[in-house]
């Protein structure tokens, strides 16, 4: 094959690319960034080693203590880019209602001309990692091919964990396969001689979408969403506008199944807004009373469904690995996560101990306190005494772990099947104090597509400074919505007819909320794995032998249609729980009203007519 040469510098174009569009798009976006040289990644062990060790050199990894946590690595990020950045995401389609009222939009000519002075050199000085990745399984008919390019090491390596990274990709690709182009730079080129940082990033940022055109630009961060391009850009923003088109679903939802102890299995695919226990729930440990019972985690964070001729819903997880939260994680909330993080691990923003292992707030509940020392995540001494005094966390509240799947013990076996699980239920969970019950389960599609569309959460004082805030998430997509949020819900009532068409056993929808306080302020239900119990009840719905009654918003379940064996927990405590406040609903219509009000542009007239029944049943 002949080797395009930019401005004197090869492409390096491996002999097994054939694929005519993407060699002349990494030409294109060389001639933009100017790098210094081109690496295609070919996701080898070999390759993932020698970049841990180059960001090693470079200062952007401490290699961890091989005896205590073999094989992994801590980064520490600059403190000014710890997390997602919603206020500089956009969705740039064509039409402003297009991206609907809950996107920040610009035209997209006016994006690209803001954007190429930013792209142009902006990868002087460093190198051009051309990743190629498949989301779901490579080969899947519910799999999609993304190319990302980027000048961070630690992009590729953590892609390689995250997705199906390699060379197969490229025989997937063939010579006009198609693609999702993803660009990404962290916005800081080297001067001649200029020495690097150990996190290079920009103070502006723009993590754009292209919905039309199914392109990614992401500017100025190297951190989790805003660069590992395969996740919340991909996955959720432009697969969301594949699946309207296609009559498909991406969706914020782990996946999970579960096993009752005759061997029937069920899949559940459960939607919960960023910090809500979404890791937790999809590695369920089944407590005391559930004897014979298993919990698998298919996804933690992202699901595929399509539906099929047989009427049913296929879902794939489409990532390979999970970046999770890592603060609040032990083996008390979530022991497989724990298990699946003894080894082959990328920490971020964790404080590292004194043997050189990591540490994070939370972990004090499995060994019996705190350390009495640390490097803290911004890489400062760390006493529980300047805990105390100055407040100062040990690790980044938005601290994450990057891990393979196949490290999970609960993995389900089916996780990497070509053609996905069916999915039996849908849950949808906020985390609220007061109003809403523990588990609802709708009467039909339409009413669960209401309770989806209207769910809020309450904001944690982590992310927003300010506690206690409820803040609309329809379908836990706010953040990711790729395009106008009205025309989404009408896109999930629509495969509802189509499946309801069909004739088949369609998935219960539910919501779920395991946050109720009580009096003193506290959380009332146990939560973690005696969420299995409220699963439970979802299956014995499934199978027409669960009891439940109906009230303003659905069905729910009274104290005797649970099972609590093993669980010390009144049927006072339940109540509290799960009871109907009429003037609290009262004021949660009045904020739906709100949501509605904004979202009025293409909002579905059978979500108006559900909320006057839900009004109609509270007057009686
Ligand atoms: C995530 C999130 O990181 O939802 O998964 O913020
Ligand atoms: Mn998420």
């Amino acid at each position: 094959m002949n080797q395009p040469v930019m401005q004197g510098l090869q492409l390096n174009t491996p002999s097994y690319v054939k694929n005519a569009k993407l060699i002349a798009w990494v030409a294109d976006m060389v001639a933009l960034c100017k790098p210094d040289n081109v690496y295609w990644c070919d996701g080898s062990e070999a390759e993932y080693q020698r970049l841990c060790q180059q960001l090693v050199d470079a200062g952007t990894f401490k290699k961890l203590n091989e005896a205590k946590r073999p094989n992994s690595f801590l980064a520490q990020s600059d403190p000014s880019d710890v997390a997602r950045v919603e206020d500089r995401t956009y969705i740039c389609s064509a039409k402003k209602e297009d991206a609907g009222p809950t996107n920040n939009w610009m035209a997209p000519a006016e994006m690209r001309q803001t954007l190429q002075p930013l792209f142009d050199g902006c990868m002087k000085g460093r190198t051009m990692y051309v990743v190629p990745f498949s989301m779901g399984p490579l080969g899947s008919p519910i799999a999609h091919i993304g190319i990302e390019l980027s000048d961070s090491p630690y992009v590729a390596v953590n892609m390689k964990i995250m997705t199906r990274m390699g060379q197969a990709v490229f025989g997937v690709l063939g010579v006009d396969g198609d693609f999702v182009p993803c660009v990404h730079t962290v916005g800081a080129p080297l001067a001649e001689g200029q020495k690097d940082v150990k996190w290079p990033c920009n103070k502006t940022k723009y993590i754009v979408h292209y919905p039309e055109t199914r392109e990614i630009w992401s500017y100025g961060s190297g951190y989790g969403g805003n660069a590992l391009l395969g996740k919340k850009c991909f996955a959720l923003r432009i697969a969301s506008n594949m699946g309207r088109d296609e009559g498909w679903l991406a969706e914020h939802m782990l996946i999970l199944g579960v096993t009752n102890p005759q061997g029937k299995k069920y899949h559940v695919a459960a939607a919960f807004p960023s910090a809500c226990g979404k890791t937790n729930f999809s590695m369920l440990v089944p407590p005391a009373g559930f004897d014979g019972w298993k919990v698998t985690t298919i996804g933690d964070d992202i699901a595929w469904i399509k539906p099929s001729a047989d009427g049913k819903l296929y879902a794939i997880n489409p990532e390979a690995g999970y970046f999770g939260v890592a603060p609040g994680t032990n083996f008390h909330t979530n022991p497989n996560c724990m298990a699946s993080l003894d080894k082959n691990v990328i920490f971020t923003n964790v404080a590292l101990t004194d043997d050189g292992d990591v540490w994070w707030e939370g972990m004090e509940k499995d060994t019996g306190g705190q350390p009495a020392h640390l490097i803290d995540w911004q890489g400062k001494d760390w006493t529980p005494q300047i805990a105390k005094e100055t407040g100062a966390k040990a690790a980044h509240p938005n601290a994450r772990f990057t891990v393979a799947a196949t490290n999970n013990p609960a993995l389900d076996s089916a996780w990497d099947d070509p053609k996905g699980v069916a999915i039996d239920a849908f849950i949808f969970g906020g985390r609220r104090s007061t109003t809403v019950p523990l588990v609802t389960e709708a009467r039909n599609w339409v009413e669960g597509v209401y309770m989806a569309a209207t769910m809020g959460s309450e904001t944690t004082a982590a992310a927003t400074g300010q506690a206690g805030v409820v803040r609309r998430d329809p379908f836990a997509m706010l953040p990711f919505m790729g395009y106008n949020m009205s025309d989404y819900f009408q896109h999930w009532l629509n495969v509802g007819k189509k499946l309801e068409a069909t004739g088949a056993k369609i998935p219960k929808i539910y919501t779920t909320n395991w946050f109720r306080k009580g009096e003193d302020g506290k959380f009332v239900w146990p939560g973690y794995g005696e969420n299995m119990r409220v699963l439970k009840w979802m299956i014995d719905r499934i199978e027409g032998t669960g009891k439940g009654s109906e009230h303003i918003t659905g069905i729910s379940p009274a104290y005797e249609d649970l099972n609590w064996t093993g669980l010390n927990f009144s049927a006072e405590q339940f109540k509290t729980v799960t009871s109907i406040d009429k003037a609290a609903w009262l004021k949660e219509l009045e904020l739906h009203a709100e949501l509605f009000k904004q979202l009025e542009h293409h909002l579905p007239k059978e979500l108006g007519e559900t909320k006057a029944a839900i009004e109609r049943r509270l007057a009686a």
